[in-house]
């Protein structure tokens, strides 16, 4: 077994001149991976490196073959981390804003220099392309950005016109305290650093438990953190695969955990809630998503296609913003589902290390499951392929689906009701602005939207009425640090990222002073 995450060693370590290295094959980057102290498989507790007697394996969904092993600790582990957690909150909530702030800029700055390193790990245990991988980096990388800017304006008031004269209150914002943040495998890194930023600009403490598809990049940027000089304890990273329930329950239901913050689906939210419920404890939830794209017949339609690709194929269409239902106006109908299909064709599937690979495995039988379901359905209810439809065979694991356009589908259909984070584009065929909306409002979840259209008043008009808590005019790219990302209804609440990110790890703290007499 592999145990070169030397914590302790490398702690002191810290290299700021950006260097992006560029390397050749799979095998040079794991090479380089393990060179670099980066493929951790021990979990981090209180800054040392923490093993456990169990294992489990973590999988390369385009091959099958076995990364490595992490720890599958207990609850016992997490509570270590958790006490830890709130050890390290007592002093580190009165570090300086401009202290945490630099803490996270060097952490930035290690991750920009092992960039190629967390990319390989993020195409290894995730199997998105190479490229693709190494963008979410660059995303991970943004929220410390952002985030080292917010940690130095954290800004209370002082309000004068009290009903008592004599009285001014001024607003402190504090950090709540130790934050429970339990990740998805679908951007492994980029869901860590977008509540772990915001919480420790905001001067709280985080235990994290990374989904156990994907623990290798969260331990990676665990030890960058160390690196950077971020305190143990500030960021505890917890493995498990047998204790998933338990860990999620414990954090939920622990009074010293002040806050949760969660990434998944709906029904995994629900009952994060319910637990946390004993204890009122302050949540941000962010849920699943069925997120209609809608087409009117005055768009760009090239324009549409390339959002709508860009939106619904990003991660093999794994992420809660893909584009679920495409509603594309009848007078354009043909036109746009002929360009999507040619476009859907030149995509290239295989492992996200080849080149010119575009779209790589899903992420496990499971995922792949309710993809087939899905097209299966469709098709049984008039739904018609044009481009894929089945699984892609002659890989090396059985986890590869081809890309797939279906037209004429209708709202009997799964994919209209259910999530198929897969990549399939249902194309829905509406007559008029209020069908559109209507038909895309008719959900019980509310995460992402896109509108395209070249009539500004339509823009908004469309855009004011959409039950959702984000909306992509003439865009499918909506990720980004400076957007309040988060949904309504049942996709959850509480913002990430933005002006109002640092805001789900504040309190804010009333102080009445008296006595103010002229
Ligand atoms: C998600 O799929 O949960 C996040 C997607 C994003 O940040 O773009």
């Amino acid at each position: 077994m592999i145990r070169n995450c030397n914590i302790l060693l490398r702690r002191a370590v810290n290299r700021s001149t950006l260097i992006s290295r560029r390397y050749l094959s799979s095998e040079a980057i794991l090479d380089r991976i393990k060179q670099d102290g980066l493929l951790c498989e021990s979990s981090i507790i209180d800054g040392e490196e923490v093993y456990g007697s169990n294992t489990f394996a973590v999988q390369d969904p385009a091959t099958g073959g076995v990364i490595g092993t992490s720890p599958d600790l207990s609850v016992d582990s997490l509570d270590q981390a958790i006490g830890s957690s709130l050890a390290a909150f007592k002093t580190f909530k009165r570090v300086p804003g401009s202290e945490r702030s630099d803490m996270l800029t060097r952490w930035r700055n290690l991750i920009l220099e092992y960039a190629d390193d967390l990319a390989g790990l993020i195409t290894f245990e995730n199997g998105k392309p190479f490229n693709e991988a190494k963008g979410e980096v660059m995303y991970a990388a943004s929220f410390l950005s952002w985030f080292a800017g917010e940690a130095t304006r954290i800004y209370g008031d002082m309000i004068q016109p009290m009903s008592n004269s004599t009285v001014r209150t001024i607003t402190m914002l504090q950090p709540i305290g130790v934050v429970g943040v339990i990740t998805p495998w679908n951007f492994p890194a980029a869901m860590i650093t977008r509540k772990v930023a915001a919480a420790i600009a905001a001067g709280c403490t985080a235990v994290v438990k990374p989904d156990s598809e994907t623990p290798f990049t969260a331990l990676a940027l665990g030890q960058l953190a160390l690196r950077a000089g971020i305190p143990p304890g500030v960021l505890n990273i917890v493995t498990t695969k047998s204790s998933l329930a338990e860990m999620g329950k414990m954090l939920c239901e622990d009074p010293r955990v002040r806050k949760i913050s969660f990434t998944g689906s709906t029904a995994v939210g629900g009952l994060l809630m319910k637990q946390s419920s004993s204890g009122l404890k302050k949540l941000s939830l962010e849920l699943g998503g069925n997120a209609p794209f809608i087409v009117f017949e005055d768009a760009d339609i090239d324009q549409a296609v390339s959002a709508a690709i860009a939106c619904k194929f990003r991660g093999s269409g794994q992420t809660c913003v893909c584009a679920n239902r495409i509603y594309v106006a009848a007078q354009v109908y043909d036109e746009f589902v002929d360009k999507l299909t040619q476009a859907v064709r030149t995509f290239v599937v295989g492992n996200g290390f080849a080149d010119g690979v575009t779209h790589g495995p899903l992420i496990h039988e499971r995922a792949i499951a309710k993809v087939e379901r899905h097209v299966q359905d469709a098709v049984a209810l008039g739904g018609r392929v044009l481009v894929g439809g089945s699984r892609a065979t002659g890989h090396a694991s059985e986890l590869f689906f081809q890309p797939t356009v279906i037209r004429d589908a209708t709202n009997k259909m799964l994919i209209t009701h259910e999530e198929t984070f897969g990549p399939v584009a249902g194309i829905f065929k509406f007559s008029s602005e209020q069908d559109a909306i209507d038909a895309a409002n008719d959900s019980t979840v509310g995460l992402a939207s896109y509108v395209m259209t070249k009539d500004l008043s339509r823009a908004f008009r469309v855009a004011e009425q959409l039950d959702f808590g984000m909306v992509g005019l003439n865009t499918g790219l909506i990720s980004d640090a400076a957007v309040p990302f988060g949904g309504v209804k049942q996709s959850g609440f509480g913002r990430e990222g933005s002006k109002y990110g640092i805001h789900e790890y504040l309190t804010v703290k009333a102080v009445s002073v008296g006595g103010v007499v002229y």
